[in-house]
């Protein structure tokens, strides 16, 4: 069963990888409501298989002992448990329980389960599937990386689009040039509008393979705030998408989160205390508390920060009164804890282009590399800002204008992370090394 799936899934990729528009395209095309049921028909003639939906590894609070699933399936089951193999062996080593997960939201009743992996032993390859009462899925991988383990992250700008074929062309053609990436992050606007489940079911379809076997890093953006009539709401849909690890909080449980992944810690900031302060208040000041506590519970030999919205300010084309500098609202805020906690590198996004700014300290530039590196990681989806930044004093590499996309890995090793940056096209736009000092 295991090779089986790694050959369909290299197939697949192959497939994808030489017809990403048309493969996308067709995929669009079953959504189309007449459509659905005949692939519902299509799909569901092999008794015993179970079929499930969207079925995605989450990060948890301590990758190399804990995952979390979480998979819709279109009528309500009863009775799920999500069994656990080690892989090449026969024997299940271990059945967890399946929480009920449904919510609705756009009107739209969401018959979705979850399951949290926990007892995993570090450095071991597994294989997991769903059950029902006779019926199961296919195996799938899942890794659970030792503590001091070199690996590779993919990292995705915002996704949001009005059209996602460029977002799962790119997503499939950065997966299938990086199957050997161990985790992916998403830097938030997701989706374009954060009430819109088909933009959802288009988001998730970009990512449709790696994210079975490989855990999601979910950032929330502004644009997960948004609902149906362009107005302010709290981000629904993504917290009932990401169950992402616990933060204590009880105004704002999961909006913001850290977790391990081998030698690195990385801290999840929500930036979104605009939009969310609208419904209620103290979303920077619980951060900032909590950030201080969790690095000191949880520091590791790498810290990364992976927040939307970015610390500086950039002027903009034909607005000759916006100056340059430190954002105001999460520049000021963020930018002397970084220094203070000493954090590595900061990965941002929102602005829908790429800039790798070097290490800045003390709100300067820093010749000797003191400081953290902040790379604005670009665009992932179809929304771009042709000729609307200028650039600024601190930026060294800016993509040629206008930008198409882009998407990032980060190499994690004891000596280094090295964080890289490709076109869709897998040409290589930006390279930078960070050591320790
Ligand atoms: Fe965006
Ligand atoms: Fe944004």
């Amino acid at each position: 069963m295991g090779n089986k799936n790694s050959i369909n899934r290299r197939t697949f990729i192959k497939v994808a990888a030489a017809a990403g528009v048309v493969a996308a395209g067709g995929a669009a095309l079953w959504h189309l409501g007449g459509l659905r049921g005949l692939r519902d028909t299509a799909l569901r003639q092999f008794p015993g298989v179970l079929y499930v939906e969207r079925l995605r590894q989450i990060v948890a609070g301590d990758t190399g002992r804990a995952r979390v699933l979480m998979w819709e399936i279109s009528t309500p089951t009863e009775q799920q448990t999500v069994e656990l193999r080690v892989r090449g062996k026969e024997e299940i080593v271990r059945r967890y329980p399946v929480m009920d997960d449904r919510f609705t939201d756009e009107g739209i009743e969401v018959y979705q389960y979850a399951a949290e992996l926990d007892q995993l032993t570090p450095g071991t390859k597994y294989q997991y599937r769903i059950t029902a009462g006779e019926m199961a899925t296919d195996w799938w991988e899942i890794y659970a990386p030792n503590a001091n383990e070199a690996y590779k992250m993919l990292i995705f700008p915002d996704s949001q689009s009005s059209d996602y074929a460029d977002w799962k062309e790119m997503a499939h053609l950065a997966w299938a040039r990086n199957t050997d990436a161990q985790i992916f992050a998403c830097m938030g606007d997701l989706v374009d509008n954060g009430e819109d489940r088909r933009q959802w079911m288009d988001f998730f379809g970009g990512v449709e393979e790696m994210k079975r076997v490989i855990p999601i890093a979910p950032v929330m953006g502004n644009h997960e705030t948004y609902d149906l009539n362009w107005k302010v709401r709290l981000p629904e849909a993504y917290l009932h998408y990401f169950k992402t690890p616990t933060n204590g909080s009880k105004a704002f449980e999961r909006y913001y989160y850290s977790f391990d992944y081998g030698d690195v810690h990385y801290i999840v900031l929500c930036t979104q205390q605009k939009e969310i302060g609208e419904f209620k208040n103290g979303l920077v000041e619980e951060q900032l508390a909590w950030i201080r506590r969790d690095l000191k519970a949880n520091r590791k030999r790498w810290n990364v920060v992976l927040m939307h919205k970015d610390v500086l300010q950039y002027r903009i084309n034909g607005r000759p009164e916006r100056q340059e500098g430190i954002d105001e609202e999460n520049g000021r805020v963020w930018m002397p804890i970084f220094d203070e906690l000493a954090i590595d590198v900061v990965f941002s996004a929102h602005l829908h282009t790429y800039r790798n700014r070097g290490h800045i300290f003390g709100f300067e530039k820093t010749p000797n590399k003191k400081g953290p590196l902040y790379i604005l990681t670009g665009v992932a989806g179809n929304v771009r800002y042709p000729n609307l930044w200028i650039d600024h004093a601190f930026d060294e590499v800016t993509l040629p204008q206008p930008e198409t996309d882009n998407y990032l890995t980060m190499d994690v090793t004891r000596e280094a992370l090295e964080i890289a940056c490709f076109l869709p096209d897998g040409t290589e736009m930006d390279r930078v090394r960070v050591t320790k000092r």
